[in-house]
């Protein structure tokens, strides 16, 4: 680390050592250590690492495998100007690949290539939760959105002109909350502290009887019943326990809780202090999916003001004893770290890998202890529960599923954006009111969800029929299923921790073939291969990652089949390897024909 004066004024190796301090020189706070030297380094060099390790007190290893483990972390140079297009399907229909190769060839740069003189490096990462108003990039961290080939064209200008990040047009940056339908969520206005005095009146038990009567279950995905959970957390024995909202929305097409951290924070962060009330916890984190760092000031601010209304803090609304303070982790593009239990292993500093459950976190998550984890969602319905009660909640969405859910609309819409609808909704309505065009298919709750037909727009979203995490990805007439599927593949190879051998290699052997059907090489066999692959990866993967890959995968090949046959090639089998090919110039230099390396021929020699 040498000495040179960064934008926060103060020399390098004070500015680590500023960093070290605030984080208290906790081995658990690894991941942001790391961000936040990279902030300041650029990158994490072989001699920051060994710094690292000796001032945190832990292996060498520790922090290489940490810092190998998350796609924004660097260990080498990147570019002054690190440029990440977002790559989900929808990114690709609205023509994110033919900018993405636009900005290769104006600045002659090779995918993943860092330039010459180290200025800029621009290479894919998965999608960044702008589905809404793509395509969208990522310039170090920070999102732009509805891209443009003038765009580029600026935005090139802007990097050869070495103009800062921070000074291009404010307009760039803009989010949209594209808010279309609003219902009991997304309608009311937060007012602080009013559901936790209610909490307060209730009691612990209190609370958690309201929880259960009201049905709530979580938006996260896995719909587990809230009050149950925050139960089981506060009847174990503990030294401490914790809450943690799963920020994390890392699953393609989802953009509600980017909505919901933006415009209804205070709800998020009042869900949270209201879980603390009820288990007895004293500390709680937000997870923030890295691609959403630049909503942390406007977090930060609300957290700042929820201290100053006695919300957070000490004696929280003068009840004595009842302290509790939010930080706010950001994590560094993993998707897998919105699974729980990889999220909370993220959270100790070290790699987002799954743990084997049970324990569940309820019992021993984060230290060990109990854990509470909550999607965005949820944490706003609890607010809900608590000012209208459990029985009147009840009463809203269906039998299975209370309540409302928020559903994130892209794709072939004319307007995009939030539509929040009781649950029991049918898939038609929503369609009608976002205006899709001539739909031919949607993919309910991203690459790990359902992909239903024009036969199926009858069903229902809730628990018991059609369930979601949120997001809803409409496919119009002339859209290629096949391509979806075969974007989803390679999501999941590249996002898979690698812990399990059926997903670290299944996923990896499904994106090949259907490279392979893709390029117009595959056989009925590759089919059959599919068909097996997918079997495996769903039984034998270890956490909900690689079960669901193949999801997408089967539904379109059961529905879509079309969209695959009509590349194969009426053949039994091709090989994937072209061995005359390989052979084909070294044979020519010199002069030989090599027809025993075939196998058919070594067969006959065989027998
Ligand atoms: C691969 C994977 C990714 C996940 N990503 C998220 C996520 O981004 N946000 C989320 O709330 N839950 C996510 N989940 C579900 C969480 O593990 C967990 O069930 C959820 O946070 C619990 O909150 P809830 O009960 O409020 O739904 C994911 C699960 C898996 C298997
Ligand atoms: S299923 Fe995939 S993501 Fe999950 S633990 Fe195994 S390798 Fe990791």
């Amino acid at each position: 680390m040498s000495q040179s004066v960064g934008d926060d004024g103060l020399p390098l190796d004070q500015a680590v050592e500023s960093i070290l301090l605030r984080h208290q020189r906790d081995p658990a706070c690894l991941v942001q250590i790391l961000r936040e030297l990279q902030d300041r380094l650029d990158y994490i060099s072989p001699r920051t690492v060994q710094q690292l390790a000796a001032k945190l007190e832990i292996p060498i290893t520790r922090v290489k495998s940490t810092l190998a483990f998350y796609s924004f972390l660097y260990d080498e140079p990147r570019g002054r100007y690190r440029i990440l297009f977002s790559d989900n399907i929808t990114d690709r229909m609205l023509g994110s690949m033919a900018l993405y190769r636009h900005m290769l060839n104006r600045l002659k740069l090779e995918p993943g290539e860092v330039s010459a003189d180290g200025l800029v490096s621009v290479a894919l990462t998965s999608c960044t939760g702008m589905c809404d108003q793509g395509p969208a990039l990522l310039v170090n961290n920070r999102a732009v959105t509805r891209l443009t080939p003038e765009r580029i064209d600026e935005i090139i200008g802007l990097i050869r002109a070495q103009v800062p990040v921070s000074a291009w047009p404010a307009a760039y940056f803009k989010v949209e909350d594209n808010i279309r339908r609003a219902d009991l969520l997304l309608n009311t206005e937060w007012v602080p502290g009013a559901a936790l005095q209610t909490a307060i009146e209730r009691g612990p038990h209190g609370v958690l009887a309201e929880l259960k009567q009201s049905n709530l279950r979580g938006r996260g995905g896995a719909g587990f019943t809230t009050g149950i959970k925050w139960e089981a957390a506060r009847k174990t024995p503990a030294e401490a326990r914790w809450v943690v909202c799963n920020a994390d929305e890392g699953e393609p097409g989802t953009f509600k809780d980017r909505v919901l951290l933006q415009s209804y924070a205070g709800s998020i962060f009042e869900g949270m202090i209201i879980a603390a009330y009820t288990i007895g916890a004293k500390r709680g984190f937000l997870y923030l999916r890295g691609e959403y760092t630049y909503l942390l000031p406007s977090l930060e601010a609300t957290l700042a003001d929820l201290r100053r209304r006695n919300l957070l803090g000490e004696d929280i609304c003068g009840v004595e004893g009842f302290d509790f303070e939010i930080d706010v982790h950001v994590g560094a593009g993993a998707y897998v770290c919105g699974e729980e239990t990889a999220l909370i292993e993220s959270l100790e500093g070290k790699p987002g890998r799954p743990r084997i459950r049970p324990p569940f976190p309820v019992s021993r998550g984060y230290r060990d202890q109990p854990t509470v984890v909550n999607n965005v969602e949820t944490l706003c319905k609890v607010v809900e529960v608590m000012l209208r009660g459990g029985a009147w909640y009840k009463g809203q969405g269906t039998r299975q599923s209370t309540g409302t859910k928020i559903l994130s609309v892209s794709g072939d819409v004319e307007r995009p954006g939030l539509y929040e609808y009781p649950f029991g909704v049918r898939v038609a309505q929503v369609l009608e009111d976002a205006g899709a065009i001539e739909p031919r298919a949607v993919q309910i709750s991203g690459a790990s969800g359902t992909c239903l037909t024009r036969r199926e727009f009858g069903r229902r979203i809730a628990f018991e029929d059609v369930p979601t995490a949120g997001s809803f990805m409409v496919f119009g007439k002339g859209r290629d299923l096949f391509e979806m599927a075969q974007n989803f593949a390679h999501f999941f190879a590249h996002e898979s921790c690698g812990f399990c051998t059926p997903c670290r290699v299944g996923t990896s052997l499904v994106a090949s073939i259907l490279d392979k059907i893709g390029d117009g090489h595959g056989t009925e066999y590759e089919m059959n291969e599919l068909a097996f692959l997918s079997q495996v990866i769903r039984s034998a993967s270890q956490c909900g990652l690689g079960q669901a890959s193949c999801n997408a995968l089967t539904d379109t090949i059961q529905k879509f089949r079309g969209d695959y046959e009509r590349r194969l090639r009426p053949i039994d089998f091709e090989p994937a390897f072209d061995l005359d090919a390989a052979l084909g110039k070294a044979r020519a230099i010199t002069g030989r024909d090599d027809s025993g390396a075939r196998l058919s021929t070594r067969v006959d020699i065989d027998q």
